[in-house]
């Protein structure tokens, strides 16, 4: 059997779509599907309003620059994430000031308070694998010292918005996808409004092409947000099954040494805990079973490169990390196979 790791589920409007957006010849980043899956996917969110964009990174500096952040600033991102969060800072010109995660790969955010300085303009959870980040919290420390909140929301669609902003990834291995693509939401008409002037070059009313900021070409599609529009109509039935996949996956695994104690709001990718992890990918892949690592924390990057990186928790549980296959339309069979694999590994 082989299975891969992930597999994007066309299942539904997408092919009806992308041919209605050919046959109209509404091929480029004006056309009906962009307002219709911004209004769609923000609504299922219970958000107001919702601004496309053509990746998640470029979702995260449209929130970012929206809410005017850049040269000079501090952004709190978590120190376990994938790089892009931190980038999105990066290209704005402000400084990422990283935090450690606690074990359930959230930042830690008993340890948030200790990184704020007079320069900190906004900190950037991160929802880890379909896991919330403890929003309560860190909306308490938001409010005591005036910080905006971005959700980076790349890995939980489905998650309900606390922040000013949260921003999602349409990449072909998120839970729905657009091939590529992202979206940002939000409740403040005025940074949608923003978002959208951002990602569109900010032309200008007095004159189409006076520009009076720095921006961007980070459109969607038409043809994208046709297929985002078709995923974002089986969003709930989507969560359902997944959850459906994460109830076989635990109950395969148990009595394995494998750690999957964490419950996942959403399920983006089963991941777990593993002992002897290479080993175990390794005997995984020889039959036919496609994994990943986790993410490289973000201390080891070399631009961001910090020599005490193996004091952190992150460091621990990314050399321990993988994550499973996890697509949509997996079947019983599927996970099985997977847990089986992984029982006769551990000889169990
Ligand atoms: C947590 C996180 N942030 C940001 C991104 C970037 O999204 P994209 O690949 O759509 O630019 C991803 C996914 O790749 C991600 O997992």
């Amino acid at each position: 059997m082989k299975i891969p790791v992930s597999k994007p589920y066309l299942s539904g409007n997408e092919l009806k779509y992308v041919t209605k957006a050919i046959k109209d010849s509404w091929i480029s980043s004006r056309g009906e599907f962009i307002e219709k899956f911004e209004n769609k996917f923000s609504s299922i969110h219970g958000t107001k309003y919702g601004a496309a964009s053509s990746s998640g990174t470029n979702a995260l500096i449209l929130a970012l620059r929206a809410l005017n952040i850049g040269e000079g600033d501090e952004v709190i991102v978590p120190e376990f994430t994938m790089v892009a969060t931190a980038w999105a800072v990066s290209y704005t010109g402000a400084k990422p000031v990283f935090v450690d995660c606690g074990d359930d790969l959230n930042i830690d955010v008993s340890k948030i308070e200790e990184k704020i300085t007079p320069r900190t303009k906004a900190i950037i959870p991160v929802h880890i694998y379909g896991k919330r980040a403890n929003m309560e919290k860190i909306i308490e420390i938001a409010y005591e010292y005036n910080l905006y909140v971005i959700e980076d929301s790349c890995e939980a669609h489905g998650v309900p918005i606390t922040g000013d902003i949260a921003c999602f990834s349409l990449y072909g291995n998120k839970i729905i996808t657009a091939g590529e693509g992202g979206i940002c939401i939000t409740n403040s008409k005025r940074l949608s409004d923003q978002m959208k002037h951002l990602r569109g070059m900010a032309f200008n009313k007095e004159h189409t092409f006076l520009h009076k900021k720095f921006a961007y070409n980070f459109r969607m599609t038409n043809l994208q947000a046709a297929v985002a529009l078709a995923q974002t109509e089986k969003l709930k039935s989507i969560l359902k099954k997944r959850k459906q996949i994460e109830k076989w996956y635990n109950e395969g695994l148990r009595g394995l040494p494998v750690m999957v104690k964490i419950k996942r709001d959403v399920l983006w990718y089963y991941d777990i805990l593993a002992p002897r992890r290479d080993e175990l990918m390794k005997y995984l892949a020889d039959n036919g079973i496609e994994t990943r690592v986790f993410f490289k924390p973000m201390s080891q990057q070399p631009m961001y490169f910090n020599p005490d990186y193996k004091k952190l928790k992150a460091y621990y549980y990314s050399l321990k990390g993988l994550y499973l296959p996890t697509f949509t339309q997996m079947t019983k069979k599927e996970v099985d196979y997977v847990c089986q694999k992984i029982r006769e590994f551990y000889g169990k």
